[in-house]
């Protein structure tokens, strides 16, 4: 067990190895338990999380200011349009100021092309921990969350379980591709043989993908790529089908758009849910398109466990803003 992470920033996937996950999804099960239990836990007290939001948010938001709470500190929700970021305030000025007064600085920036450097920008001019609360290629707190989910669904040995991570449709916005780049990266790591299904213009990025394929070698893990969305339904363990957009293919978002016209039949309904195994789990971040991205006969059936996983956002960052702010 490794347990000095006193000071750690968490901004991509694989910033913690594996025994360190393996860390915190114990922390992060004790944790649920003392709450269940009513059982004080309050190891951050005094401590305040900067929570800066350049987008929107229902889980994010509610899970790491409640947990906060929870832990006897506070979380400070800030959003970037009531700050002077637009008058001037760089990162390193939000990284050397923020620093100094907060514990903890927690952002959210999904812009593509730009969210991941605006959180390294301010965490290599912070003293205090930076949080990746969702940026425009990863989202490592949905993934641990979504970790901690399969663990108590399916048992601690995850070896040659099969997970497929699966594109769908979805007409509200160009959703980012954060949350299967996080799944890719950090599933192998669990001995999860991963099988990713994107119409072509849907692929993630190279460099995310040769990560991934790094990572399911080194832990003997499966890690496949199909355009066939039933094929990978076929037998699965773990059915984890959620939409994102186009941006590696264009970044011409009407463009984008019209792509993602062409593929209305990728839904997750009942007749595919068939295809995986009986007692198959299926997941997803939220918020979804009901009846578009998938139906409400899955989402509120009796395979669905998106409740749990929503819940289980505020227990695994419970357990990380613990770890590194304590
Ligand atoms: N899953 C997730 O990040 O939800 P929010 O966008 O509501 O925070």
């Amino acid at each position: 067990m490794q347990t000095f992470l006193h000071g750690r920033d968490m901004i991509g996937d694989l910033d913690f190895s594996k025994e360190e996950v393996e860390t915190v999804l114990d922390v992060a099960f004790d944790l649920k338990r003392k709450r269940a239990l009513n059982e004080p836990h309050a190891y951050l007290r005094d401590k305040v999380l900067a929570m800066l939001f350049f987008f929107s948010s229902t889980r994010t938001r509610g899970s790491f200011e409640a947990g906060m709470a929870q832990l006897g500190g506070h979380g400070a929700f800030i959003e970037s349009k009531s700050t002077q970021i637009s008058h001037g305030d760089t990162p390193k000025e939000i990284g050397e100021i923020f620093g100094r007064y907060y514990d903890g600085i927690a952002i959210r920036h999904v812009d593509w092309g730009i969210g991941n450097g605006y959180l390294n920008a301010v965490a290599k001019a912070s003293r205090v921990p930076v949080l990746n609360m969702q940026c425009d290629i990863y989202h490592p707190f949905q993934c641990l969350a979504d970790l901690m989910t399969i663990v108590e669904k399916k048992g601690r040995d995850l070896r040659r379980k099969k997970m497929v991570v699966s594109w769908a449709y979805a007409a509200s916005y160009q959703k980012p591709m954060s949350v299967p780049q996080s799944l890719i990266l950090q599933m192998p790591r669990f001995g999860m043989d991963v099988v990713l299904a994107h119409p072509p213009e849907f692929r993630l990025m190279p460099d995310i993908m040769e990560q991934a394929r790094e990572q399911a070698r080194k832990f003997g893990a499966g890690f496949e790529v199909t355009d066939d969305m039933e094929a990978a339904f076929k037998d699965a363990d773990i059915v984890y089908a959620k939409s994102w957009g186009a941006m590696v293919h264009t970044q011409d978002t009407e463009e984008g758009a019209r792509i993602i016209k062409k593929y209305p039949h990728w839904i997750t309904d009942e007749r595919k849910m068939a295809l995986a195994k009986p007692d198959a789990i299926y997941m997803h971040p939220l918020p979804a398109d009901r009846n578009i991205e998938v139906t409400d006969g899955v989402m509120d059936g009796p395979q669905s466990v998106v409740y749990d996983e929503a819940e289980n956002r505020m227990h695994a960052q419970k357990a990380v803003m613990a770890l590194v702010m304590g």
